[in-house]
């Protein structure tokens, strides 16, 4: 199949094109190269340049014959969104819309969407389900509601959809190739790993008096080629004539921030240095997925678990430190 990747020389989407492509597809990436890296495309077509740009979208569908897109294009920091919600909004958003706009006169069928379980806000009940109650708490995971809920306005003007709402992606390729790129990523596992090589400072543990085992923040770890294969699943389901969904990508099971910490000092050989600081406002304690919708949908499970995760961004980001090349 032909698939247009938005976003596909990041750190998802890259991983996801070069599974596409090993699987027989053909991935046509366009990405801004704002956060992306040219190096982590692998050969696949590259065009530079904006989902927002309705008229390079139309023409780039048209001229790839583009069967299906996959739309993981978007800014992702939940920081910055409160400081820029324009910005979110504009691109999230705006460039979504423009992008469906594209498609329908191009007369492109299928979108994958790239959600996040930031569309739940704190769960009142655990394990969080497909149809747990979206209270998203900051303008980040509003942009990601805003464009689901349009989604399936968009079945009676032809195009069918999957949102895939991610929980929190992390690890690196398998073959330790590619991975994230760390510059300014504020997640759990490459703050550690920075951490643990001397290249930041300490691990600041945001609240140790959580009503959890250890105290710390638990949240469900997807390893990013479990999301990747995800992707190819649902891209593959809709070609099948799959009706548009929403379905959950997560482990269904919760990692706390202790053991991580623990799991990366096991891969450095040596302990990483921690501060235990107060909690952030808004952080809840425990949140993790039910995934069975996913099984049940898209016959997919994740395979790999915090280990995996830990061995290959360890691998990734000590023999890249300085990551993709510019
Ligand atoms: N990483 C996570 O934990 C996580 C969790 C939930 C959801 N998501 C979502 O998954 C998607 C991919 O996330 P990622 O971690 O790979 O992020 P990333 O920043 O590595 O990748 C996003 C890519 O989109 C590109 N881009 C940004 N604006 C663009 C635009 N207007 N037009 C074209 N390209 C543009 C960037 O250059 C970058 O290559 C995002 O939509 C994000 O919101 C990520």
């Amino acid at each position: 199949m032909r698939v247009l990747v938005t976003g596909g020389a990041g750190y998802i989407g890259s991983e996801t094109v070069r599974l596409l492509t090993s699987r027989g597809h053909e991935p046509v990436v366009l990405d801004t190269l704002e956060r992306g890296h040219r190096a982590a495309v692998d050969g696949a077509p590259l065009i530079v340049g904006s989902v927002a740009d309705a008229g390079l979208v139309e023409s780039t569908l048209r001229d790839h014959r583009i069967e299906a897109v996959i739309h993981f294009a978007a800014l992702k920091s939940v920081e910055a969104s409160f400081v820029d919600p324009a910005g979110y909004f504009g691109t999230n958003v705006g460039g979504s819309f423009a992008l469906l706009g594209a498609m329908g006169r191009a007369g492109v069928p299928a979108l994958v969407y790239s959600s996040s379980c930031a569309v739940y806000g704190t769960p009142s009940d655990l394990p969080v389900r497909e149809t747990s109650e979206l209270r998203p708490e900051n303008p980040y995971g509003e942009t990601k509601l805003l464009v689901e809920r349009a989604l399936r306005w968009f079945d009676g003007a032809g195009i069918r959809s999957i949102s895939l709402r991610y929980f929190n992606a992390a690890g690196a390729a398998l073959d330790g190739r590619h991975g994230e790129d760390w510059t300014d990523a504020p997640n759990l596992v490459p703050v550690v790993i920075k951490a643990a090589l001397g290249r930041g400072p300490a691990v600041r543990i945001l609240g140790s008096d959580y009503p959890t085992a250890d105290g710390t923040a638990i949240r469900d770890y997807v390893h990013v080629a479990d999301l990747a294969e995800a992707h190819l699943l649902a891209v593959e389901a809709l070609a099948g004539g799959l009706a548009s969904t929403t379905v959950n990508l997560g482990t269904g099971q919760g990692s706390s921030v202790r053991e991580v910490i623990e799991a990366v000092g096991a891969a450095a050989g040596r302990p990483v240095p921690v501060i235990e600081a107060p909690r952030r406002t808004g952080d809840p304690a425990a949140i993790w997925a039910d995934p069975d919708r996913a099984q049940a949908t898209l016959g997919w499970s994740a395979r790999h678990r915090l280990d995996a995760i830990v061995e290959t961004a360890w691998r990734w980001h000590s023999t890249h430190p300085d990551g993709y090349p510019s």
